[in-house]
């Protein structure tokens, strides 16, 4: 070996070490001890060096945790062990039951351990001479994927074990999405017109089986560890051998409790049954087990699952209530939303009356008749859900709900969306609510951020007709809105006048006024072109420079742009062909608008390179400047916490919902002045 490839190779080694201590302090210990900035410059240390002396690139070294691979297929293996599932129980009377034929079976009362019943998705590592060789997901109970590279990129899933650890180790537990994370990626989905996940198990099974790793390194999984197997591991008990784990580099449970006897049981129950709600990530329930691997053993396991341990899942309220019609809702966008009106039902503390039937599908799949009664359910979240059909109180003869075929509002022909279940009415330029929708689009924050006109202005503006396009705005003249009024009810019956005086005027169009400095990718944004979200719109502000490029573009030039697939390209290209939306983009630019990027501002520095940050509370500068100095230091700027956040900067009076969620997640508080010294200010 040449000195310099020594030198390499002995470089790496202590960059692996380093860098997998501050990984077990960061994910294990929630006890970082160097700042994100320092971690990422000694990572990417490693990513050049690995790079460039590939024959050193350790199969676990922490740079996998980055990604990179691309999976077309994932292979197939056995399970060394077969991956039995628990049985269910849904009541106290059932645990009482399972606690008898134990003790029946065992000739005395076990020591059990109760644990929180992961929402996810279930996952066997398999560790060879301490090193993660494979990564298993349940499959039908003896054979599953191979997801390992993606598993990798899982903070919380040791990649090397450390102390003195068995040559073979599985270890077993749940893939789960923490709230933040699955509320991030739905929130970015929503952005780029995806279909959002249902709920964070669903987010968390469609990631792991993402074909590119470095997907799966953004989407904030953890991993849950609940189980172990091996040849003669030490320890005799379920507890101890989890915490024998937790010494070779795994996380132990948040939540672990020994308990003596039923009632230990149910007091646990009890707490999670009402406490889950604090907890960061989704538990659909309790599982208990016994705790002395002898008495395990003694009691035994059917072929399907373990007669030793016995999962408790939550209770969803439900109650089945009188279908007394459907309602359509007409929605910002022109999706049609079905709505079943219901008989007045109490269910889990309030009353419910109505509920959303979601979509066609959602009705035909049901079966829904006219006429039946339906099932409701209230589980874990707070809104009613519709799940089912009570077909014991289905009329004979009784015909299946007709969806509208015409617009409830304008009516227009509705049309389907190809790929998707929505129905919606194309009149997008001419139907009400589609209309309003547009205008709040236009004024709201993000947009052009004319904060003097809010959404009851904007339904007073345009029942008196005197806007129907965002166009309209900038035709408006102080007599024109002086002295208008509207005569509002409030749901309790209130009555009052809304009407605009001398100020109100003022303040409008000085709002209006001050919009003309917008800059060009927030105005292209405001335009609500569909599926064109913040960032596409910033995207393409910064790519084509000017409106007319754009409306000018091929599909294929508009997919050269990052996040710009066909969906997104066909959208905008509609979007020019319409005439009238031509007319309302040369109005605004004749109003004065800005339609071509200004100067693009190169960052300052890049001192804030590669860093996801927040910001929140009061500062000294508004805090739309602090976001700007931000990405002039080559920072981004996100709305919600997750684990890839870098750090909130918090000003006064941060939120109390983000601080517990970043302390929960480990991230750093930075304060403006620390901020400053960052940024040399
Ligand atoms: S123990 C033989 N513990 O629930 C032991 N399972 O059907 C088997 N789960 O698919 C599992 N949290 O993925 C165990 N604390 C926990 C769990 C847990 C979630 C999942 C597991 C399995 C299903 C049980």
């Amino acid at each position: 070996m040449e000195g310099t490839t020594l030198a390499a190779k002995a470089r790496i080694d202590q960059l692996v070490e380093e860098i997998n201590r501050h990984n077990y302090q960061y994910y294990m210990l929630d006890n970082p001890t160097i700042s994100d900035y320092d971690f990422d410059q000694l990572l990417q240390e490693l990513i050049d060096l690995e790079r460039q002396y590939p024959e050193y690139a350790m199969p676990d070294s922490p740079t996998q945790r980055v990604g990179g691979t691309v999976t077309k297929q994932f292979e197939s293996a056995a399970h060394v062990y077969p991956m039995l599932s628990l049985g269910n129980t849904y009541s106290e009377e059932d645990l009482t039951d399972f606690d008898t034929r134990v003790r029946d079976l065992l000739g005395t009362s076990p020591e059990y351990v109760c644990e929180l019943k992961y929402d996810g998705v279930a996952i066997s590592l398999i560790y060879e001479n301490g090193r993660l060789v494979r990564a298993v997901t349940r499959g039908d109970g003896t054979r599953g994927d191979v997801v390992t590279d993606n598993v990798k990129t899982i903070g919380t899933v040791p990649l090397r074990l450390t102390g003195d650890f068995p040559p073979f180790l599985e270890a077993r537990g749940e893939i789960i999405m923490p709230f933040s994370s699955f509320e991030a990626l739905n929130a970015e989905r929503d952005e780029i017109g995806e279909q959002p996940f249902a709920n964070p198990r669903n987010a968390a099974s469609g990631s792991l089986k993402l074909q590119n790793s470095a997907e799966v390194a953004k989407r904030g999984l953890a991993f849950k560890l609940y189980y172990a197997l091996g040849e003669n591991l030490p320890e005799n008990t379920h507890y101890g051998r989890l915490r024998m784990l937790h010494e070779w580099g795994f996380r132990f449970p948040d939540v672990m409790e020994r308990v003596n006897g039923l009632q230990g049981v149910f007091d646990f129950i009890h707490h999670w049954d009402t406490e889950r709600n604090q907890l960061p990530f989704p538990i659909d329930g309790i599982v208990i087990k016994i705790n002395d691997f002898a008495q395990q053993q003694q009691v035994g396991s059917t072929a399907k699952s373990p007669r030793w341990a016995i999962a408790y899942k939550f209770k969803a309220e439900r109650v089945s209530t009188a279908l007394l019609g459907v309602d359509y809702q007409v929605g910002r966008t022109g999706v049609i939303t079905p709505v079943a009106n219901l008989a007045p039902v109490s269910l889990a503390g309030t009353v419910v009356k109505r509920a959303t039937l979601n979509n066609r599908d959602f009705i035909r799949e049901m079966g829904i008749c006219e006429g039946d009664h339906l099932w409701v359910e209230k589980g874990g979240e707070i809104i009613p859900k519709i799940v089912g059909v009570d077909m014991d109180k289905r009329v004979a003869g009784a015909l299946p709900i007709a969806f509208v075929t015409e617009c409830p509002v304008c009516g227009a022909a509705l049309r389907q969306n190809e790929d998707e279940a929505g129905i919606y009415c194309p009149n997008e330029l001419h139907c009400a609510p589609q209309v309003k929708g547009r205008l709040e689009h236009f004024i709201s924050r993000k947009a052009m951020n004319i904060d003097s006109l809010g959404e009851g202005k904007i339904d007073l503006l345009y029942s008196q007709g005197l806007v129907t396009t965002v166009a309209d705005l900038y035709d408006l003249t102080y007599d024109r809105l002086f002295g208008i009024e509207k005569i509002v009810g409030d749901e309790n019956g209130k009555v009052r006048t809304l009407s605009f005086k001398e100020k109100t005027t003022q303040n409008i169009l000085n709002g209006l006024e001050q919009s003309k400095a917008v800059p060009f990718e927030r105005v292209l944004y405001a335009l609500g072109i569909r599926f064109v979200g913040e960032v596409t719109a910033k995207k393409l502000a910064r790519h084509f420079k000017t409106i007319d490029t754009i409306a000018n573009a091929s599909k294929e030039e508009l997919m050269e742009v990052e996040d710009v697939g066909e969906r997104v390209a066909e959208s905008i290209i509609d979007f020019f062909n319409n005439t009238e939306n031509l007319s309302v983009v040369m109005r605004l630019r004749n109003a004065g608008l800005q339609f071509e990027a200004g100067e693009t501002h190169q960052p300052t520095s890049d001192k804030l390179a590669g860093k996801s940050i927040i910001v929140s509370g009061v500062f000294t500068i508004p805090r739309d400047e602090m976001k700007r100095l931000i990405e002039q230091h080559g920072g981004k700027n996100v709305s919600s916490i997750s684990k890839k956040t870098s750090f909130v900067l918090a000003g006064e009076k941060m939120g109390p919902d983000k601080r517990k969620k970043a302390e929960s997640l480990g991230i750093p508080i930075i304060s403006e002045d620390e901020f400053r010294q960052m940024i040399d200010e």
